[in-house]
């Protein structure tokens, strides 16, 4: 929940400029984020020391202008990486609120941001990959199948977790899949917008 639940939230998001990888607070502060952040949410899958990114790894991605930031009453509250998979779909990734900023939208319009983004530039899809473990539920991941399946992402296929990232293979502690899930992104003309006596029905997954 936001600590100031008396005003309504502002939230701003914007693609970071390339030239924010010389940022090194911000390189640092980002890395840091989004490794505490998946080290409680993918508790049990990896092993000991294994880490989402890197400080390097995120100044790249920066250079690359595939990460973009929410501020939260001005206050830095959470990023997301977008990046084109395909000629006709992007993919959104490395999600991540802060946790004293959780539950106030924030995610919403990382979410919201990456498929407008995607939208723009003519994109068909955008995707998102899921690690879930092959044999036992992680409540953050049904928590995400929940969420993701309500603003209308479906599943796509099934993914090797060995074929799509074979660095981070070795490094998880259970076996895991990879569920792909896909978003149609809509434009003018198309029926990708349901009738609105008919809205699309909740999959809990
Ligand atoms: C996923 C994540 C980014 C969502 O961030 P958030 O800013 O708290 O989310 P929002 O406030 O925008 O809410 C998103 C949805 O979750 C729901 N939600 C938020 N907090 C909740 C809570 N405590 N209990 C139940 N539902 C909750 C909201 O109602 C909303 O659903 P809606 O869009 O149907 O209304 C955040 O939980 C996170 O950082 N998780 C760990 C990292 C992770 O798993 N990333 C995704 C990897 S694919």
């Amino acid at each position: 929940m936001t600590t100031n639940d008396r005003q309504p939230a502002t939230i701003a998001v914007r693609l970071l400029e390339a030239a924010a990888d010389h940022d090194g607070r911000l390189v640092d502060h980002l890395a840091g984020l989004v490794n505490d952040v998946y080290a409680a949410a993918e508790n049990g899958l990896w092993r000991e020391g294994a880490t989402r990114t890197t400080a390097s790894e995120l100044a790249e991605l920066i250079r690359a202008e595939q990460i973009a930031v929410a501020t939260l009453h001005g206050r830095l509250a959470g990023s997301v990486r977008v990046h084109d998979v395909a000629d006709d779909a992007s993919e959104f990734g490395m999600l991540v609120t802060a946790p004293d900023h959780r539950g106030a939208g924030v995610g919403r319009a990382l979410v919201a941001f990456a498929e407008q983004h995607s939208r723009e530039r003519g994109l068909r899809a955008i995707r998102l990959e899921l690690l879930v473990p092959r044999a036992w539920r992680h409540p953050s991941k049904e928590f995400l199948k929940a969420w993701y399946g309500r603003i209308g992402y479906r599943p796509l296929r099934t993914a090797s977790v060995d074929d799509a990232h074979p660095r981070l293979a070795p490094l998880l502690a259970t076996p895991c899949d990879l569920a792909v899930y896909e978003k149609p992104l809509q434009t003018r003309g198309t029926l990708d917008e349901p009738p609105r006596d008919h809205p699309p029905a909740e999959r809990p997954n």
